[in-house]
């Protein structure tokens, strides 16, 4: 019987390993690497040096060792290349050593799952926002659908490539700075439908560095980048008459985003829920948890277990490829 998953997370600038045993997360442990922005080989060997320490660390958390682990589960993607690799050579190595069956888990399905598991929505209006990533969610036949995306920049990127272009560290310095800005500067918005564009926003900013305060840029930024979420996200609501709005993803962890939406969900009697911090930016929890989902169903866990020469990297793997065959 399999009670105990091990995640192994490493699409991006975090390698997270987390343990869930029977349905729990017992240890959801990390190394980031950051440095204005994402060097992919870098951060691959980043991760490819910190494996091991943060294995042991989660294990020790969870008070287990390698040979109770039942079942591996992998971020298979999407992500950057050599740091998927990371996370793929991990698991087919203990896959060998131990014996363990692997499964793949797509990065962006672990996201919505964890929020569906700390919220205890059953049916939410997803929105995913981070790095790479901008779309909004439904479940339906055993699938994500996505209703609407990002027509070019992810929103996380967008912000970062701002915040390295004034000069601040990331997406973080932009929501602090805006929070001391008071006068709104027009921004282009762009929204087509339930679909959205960014990188407009993103030209015109960075041409207004030096010429307007820098606490004023990243508050116009902001407001008009998350009204054009909120409007796509109200879109898809009034489509599809859910009752529950998720958002997660790194860029969920913005309390400004968290309060436009929420205010828009009251107006609509809708419940709004968003996981903890830990668990919106990238984390092998989510990983391990998705592959404790897959472990429900003895009968469809067969379906996921992957042969060894399917323990591959898929750096464009799309959140409606992926088949989540549980409630
Ligand atoms: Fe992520």
């Amino acid at each position: 019987m399999i009670r105990t998953i091990l995640g192994i997370e490493s699409t991006a600038h975090t390698l997270g390993i987390g343990i869930v045993k029977d349905g729990k997360i017992k240890a959801n442990e990390k190394s980031m690497l950051f440095e204005y922005g994402i060097h992919p080989r870098k951060t691959a060997d980043h991760h490819a040096d910190q494996i091991q320490n943060v294995m042991r660390t989660a294990l020790q958390k969870a008070k287990l060792r390698m040979d109770e682990i039942d079942l591996v589960a992998f971020s298979q993607g999407p992500g950057i290349g050599p740091c998927l690799r990371i996370s793929a050579i991990a698991a087919r190595t203990l896959a060998i050593a131990y014996k363990i069956p692997v499964v793949g888990v797509n990065h962006c399905v672990a996201h919505i799952e964890i929020s569906k598991y700390f919220t205890k929505f059953r049916d939410p209006l997803i929105l995913y926002v981070s790095g790479g990533n901008t779309q909004i969610l439904i479940k339906e036949n055993e699938r994500y659908h996505v209703l609407g995306e990002t027509l070019d920049v992810g929103i996380g990127n967008m912000l970062d490539t701002f915040a390295r272009s004034a000069g601040l560290k990331s997406a973080k310095d932009v929501e602090d700075k805006a929070k001391k800005g008071n006068k709104y500067i027009e921004m282009p918005y762009s929204v087509k439908g339930m679909d959205a564009s960014f990188s407009g926003i993103l030209t015109h900013s960075e041409k207004l560095i030096g010429k307007e305060k820098i606490e004023d840029i990243c508050y116009s930024l902001q407001e008009t980048a998350y009204a054009a979420l909120c409007e796509i996200t109200e879109r898809a609501l009034a489509l599809t008459d859910k009752s529950e709005i998720i958002v997660c993803g790194g860029v969920a962890q913005n309390k400004r985003l968290q309060g436009m939406l929420s205010e828009m969900a009251k107006e609509w009697k809708c419940k709004f829920g968003v996981a903890p911090n830990e668990f919106n930016a990238d984390n092998g929890g989510m990983i391990a948890y998705v592959g404790y989902k897959m472990t429900e169903n003895k009968e469809i866990l067969k379906h996921y277990i992957l042969k060894e020469n399917e323990i591959v990297p898929k750096p464009k793997y799309r959140t409606d490829e992926f088949i989540a065959k549980w409630d």
